[in-house]
């Protein structure tokens, strides 16, 4: 961490060619948006009262996202160019000694490493400016590296405005740049709108720099798609998936079995401990945490969810904002909601969907239920397609249920309802009322039983002619 070095991230863009009505920054890649991670990239090499980010284009959204990290803001209210960007920051910063470093927020797979390099090699080598190149399998699009014979940049030269000699040129501005930052305020001033688009380019800088007897170094990078710029919602996916292969390469070298992983999508701030077991086209998300030994079905998607040890999620299951203890198991084809807990070895299987519910350890939903809002205690079994009715149309109640209750198949609890602990509710009942610890509930009409009354119709309708024994 350098306590010299100020670090300019331009994000105040729209990004034409996104075609979004969303700033460029503020689309996601590996589970955060792009100005996060550039921002992350920053704060590990600078203090984040030395990182500034130019906002323009929905100016108070971007600065929402990176608010927290403590990082200052310049504002770019037109967008007239990168240079220009730079320039709307020349007050809060020019009085800064040391070196400046200009990062596109559409960079975001830069990492923190190929940055204390360039940093390092600008130091060392006394030149004016230091800015990382590299030959990208398609150049289209990118500034090209106008070199002399040292290998240092005489001019960097926009695509749309390059002529096809230029064009020819394999080796591209990667928009990663570390400046003197006494050299950069001085010359600023002096870029010009381009002829053509009428945008002041920083990177003409490069140009004004070398004219004035500077020398401004280039420094080759080998890996292209770490620098790949995102224009277009194709760079954006391919983006996406180079983030989405490093945490699932991290987390299995860090011990997690992953079936398929190009299948498996896992967002950057997600945990997974060691011997977990995570099968094809499953999704761990946001800030999910998820426990040693567990095992993720195929097709569970989980996010913001806390999952301890030994937890199996079966295929095909919903889970965001749970909590599930060591032990559990839920699915397949189940949905946990907001606030949905399960206790160690509780069980949710088939179609049962949990919002607002704590069940309780070793307890059983089986199959085709909804709990919600409910405080489930321990040892409880929930018969097939009970239903908590906890909303009246206006306001929700709440379903409590004691300890080892049985509840049987297909029983309504029309909330607000308390089951005593040990009590046994009928199948097909409604209650609607308490019930006591230890008491048998039965909430339905009784059957009635007609002796040979089947028997009868069939033999009654064997007389009668085809369409109306239908009807009967
Ligand atoms: C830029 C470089 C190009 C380089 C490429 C690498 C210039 C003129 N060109 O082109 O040489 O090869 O990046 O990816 O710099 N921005 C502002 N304010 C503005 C304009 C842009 O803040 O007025 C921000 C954008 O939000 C974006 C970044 O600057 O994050 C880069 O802008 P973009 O339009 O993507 O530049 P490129 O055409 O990609
Ligand atoms: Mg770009």
């Amino acid at each position: 961490m350098r306590d010299d070095l100020t670090i300019v991230i331009l994000a105040a863009g729209l990004g034409t060619r996104m075609k979004s009505r969303k700033a460029k920054v503020l689309h996601e890649a590996g589970g955060l948006t792009l100005i996060e991670h550039v921002v992350q990239t920053a704060l590990q090499l600078a203090l984040p009262e030395r990182i500034v980010a130019v906002v323009g284009h929905q100016a108070d959204e971007v600065r929402a996202k990176v608010a927290g990290a403590g990082i200052g803001f310049c504002v770019q209210a037109e967008q007239l160019g990168t240079g220009h960007a730079v320039m709307s920051c020349r007050e809060a910063l020019a009085h800064l000694p040391g070196h400046l470093v200009v990062l596109y927020g559409d960079t975001p797979l830069l990492a923190a490493e190929t940055l204390r390099r360039l940093v390092a090699r600008q130091i060392a080598s006394g030149a004016a400016a230091t800015v990382i190149t590299t030959e990208p399998g398609d150049p289209t699009g990118y500034g090209r590296a106008i070199t002399d014979d040292h290998g240092d940049l005489v001019a960097i030269v926009e695509h749309k405005v390059a002529t096809p000699e230029q064009r020819a040129i394999r080796q591209i501005n990667s928009g990663i740049y570390c400046f003197r930052a006494d050299l950069l305020w001085k010359h600023l001033l002096e870029i010009r709108p381009n002829p053509v688009s009428k945008e002041l380019y920083l990177t003409d800088i490069v140009e004004i720099l070398h004219g004035a007897g500077y020398k401004v170094a280039s420094m080759p990078h080998t890996e292209a798609s770490e620098l790949l710029g995102i224009n277009n919602r194709i760079e954006l996916a391919a983006v996406d998936e180079v983030f989405r292969r490093r945490k699932v390469e991290q987390l299995m070298l860090d011990g997690v079995t992953i079936q398929k992983p190009a299948t498996v999508m896992v967002d950057a701030a997600v945990r997974v401990g060691v011997d977990t077991v995570v099968e094809p086209f499953a999704q761990l998300l946001g800030s999910t945490a998820v426990g040693t030994d567990c095992r993720i079905g195929a097709g569970a998607i989980v996010r913001d969810s806390r999952l301890a040890d030994g937890v199996r999620i079966w295929p095909y299951t919903l889970i965001s904002d749970a909590v599930i203890e060591d032990g559990a198991s839920v699915g397949p084809f189940a949905r946990l909601r907001e606030g949905a807990h399960m206790e160690r070895e509780a069980h949710v299987g088939n179609f049962v969907e949990l919002k607002q519910t704590k069940l309780g350890r070793r307890s059983k939903s089986g199959h085709l239920s909804y709990l919600g809002d409910a405080e489930i205690g321990a040892g409880v079994n929930i018969g097939a397609g009970t239903i908590t009715c906890n909303y009246d149309g206006v306001r929700k109640s709440k379903t409590i249920i004691g300890s080892q209750v049985f509840v049987g198949s297909n029983a309504t609890l029309v909330a607000p309802v308390e089951l005593g602990g040990g009590s046994y509710v009928a199948a097909g009942s409604v209650i609607t009322d308490a019930v006591p610890a230890d008491a048998l509930a039965l909430g339905r009409s009784r059957q009635v039983v007609k002796e040979g009354w089947a028997k009868r119709r069939r033999e009654g309708a064997k007389a009668l002619p085809e369409v109306s024994r239908l009807r009967t």
